[in-house]
């Protein structure tokens, strides 16, 4: 196996290099153990809200130990060394980074740029909500695209649908809660047009998950200058959804449209944590690895069921319950499992996320249990 230090990850460009040159199990070739700090195991299995619980890592946790002192501090010098870290990164300018306290913070102030005054959003339903819903608040209209029958975005229809009050046009790729990734191809065709008519906002939470080669990010839209924003989030792989870490990419002059309407930013923890958690190759690739064991095991327990699921590009799988949500929740939260919230208007399909084997497996005896 390759030597991998500090110097080596930088060189090679951090995870994507590393990832360009090495396998996941090259780059975790080690006990999966050393690496899993966590908290205390709980007797209860939470796996409602696709976090990573092993995270933070022993790297980020030490970072913010010995930095503890800077909680007097203004957060703004790290947060700037961060988006530069970011920055280099994703092959962008600090321009084209908005700074915000999770992706949520990013994807509302969006939300509020875009769709104030009436501002027209499609997007595809069910999806992850928090921009569009925000942006309602401010007057803005959802024009909802149901999902096809494999639960993919409608792209053909969510493109003919664009008209001129039409202000934003809102992917989540791999989408939350279906899981499905939108194929390669299609993608980029889509990007080209939409983004000729209007502007294109990818959230990305889960593109690290992604295992298919060379599946394109959305920055690279970016890059070429078109009119896209793109969310990330340090609190899927990187373990940190506590924290309240995530960022936008977007052209300078886009960028600069919403950076105004974000309000809370980074705080000095979170900062210096996302600093750390970005040179923690080790860290990273075994949240991949305990991820795809989790998911392999929840895919073996709905096979054993008979049960319908979508596969997932995330680090959650949405299943087919044939019965409704809610009644499913109280029985297995009765049974020390927390599952996911209804996804109307598909409230016969259950969201579960990964976690520690020892929670997925809790997961599937007490669903046996309560559908067997
Ligand atoms: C698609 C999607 N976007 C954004 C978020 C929010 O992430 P953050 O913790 O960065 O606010 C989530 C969280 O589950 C998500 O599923």
């Amino acid at each position: 196996m390759k030597k991998i230090n500090r110097r080596n990850w930088f060189r090679m460009g951090g995870m994507a290099g590393l990832a360009a040159v090495l396998t996941p199990t090259e780059v975790f070739a080690g006990n999966s153990d050393n690496f899993v700090p966590g908290p205390a195991l709980s007797p209860i299995a939470k796996l409602n809200s696709n976090e990573n619980p092993f995270g933070p890592s022993q790297k980020v946790r030490q970072a913010m130990i010995d930095n503890f002192d800077l909680g007097c501090r203004y957060p703004y010098g790290k947060m700037n060394e961060l988006a530069e870290m970011i920055a280099k990164k994703e092959g962008v300018s600090r321009a084209h980074v908005v700074m915000a306290a999770g992706s949520t913070e990013g994807l509302k102030a969006t939300g509020l740029t875009f769709g104030i005054n009436g501002g027209e959003i499609i997007t595809a339903d069910p999806v992850y909500k928090s921009l569009l819903t925000y942006a309602e608040q401010f007057g803005a209209y959802i024009n909802r695209v149901p999902v096809t029958k494999d639960m993919g975005h409608d792209l053909e229809e969510m493109e003919r649908r664009i008209n001129n009050q039409t202000s934003l046009v809102f992917l989540c790729n791999p989408n939350n809660p279906t899981g499905t990734l939108v194929p390669k191809d299609q993608l980029m065709d889509f990007a080209n047009t939409v983004s000729d008519k209007t502007t294109l906002f990818s959230d990305e939470a889960y593109y690290d998950f992604i295992t298919e080669p060379n599946y394109p990010s959305m920055i690279e839209m970016v890059k070429k200058g078109k009119n896209v924003i793109v969310s990330r989030t340090f609190s899927k792989v990187y373990g940190l959804a506590g924290l309240r870490v995530g960022y936008l990419i977007a052209r300078p002059d886009i960028a600069e449209r919403v950076r105004v309407n974000v309000m809370a930013k980074c705080n000095m923890m979170a900062n210096i944590g996302a600093i750390t958690a970005l040179d923690d190759p080790e860290f990273y690739y075994m949240s991949l690895q305990k991820n795809m064991a989790a998911k392999k095991h929840i895919y073996s327990v709905l096979d054993d069921l008979g049960l319908r699921y979508v596969p997932s590009h995330t680090n959650f799988v949405f299943f087919h319950t044939g019965r409704e949500i809610g009644g499913l929740m109280q029985e297995m939260r009765a049974k020390d499992v927390i599952i996911g919230r209804p996804f109307p208007p598909l409230t016969d399909w259950c969201r579960i996320s990964t976690g520690r084997m020892e929670d997925v497996e809790k997961f599937g005896d007490a669903l046996k249990e309560v559908m067997g």
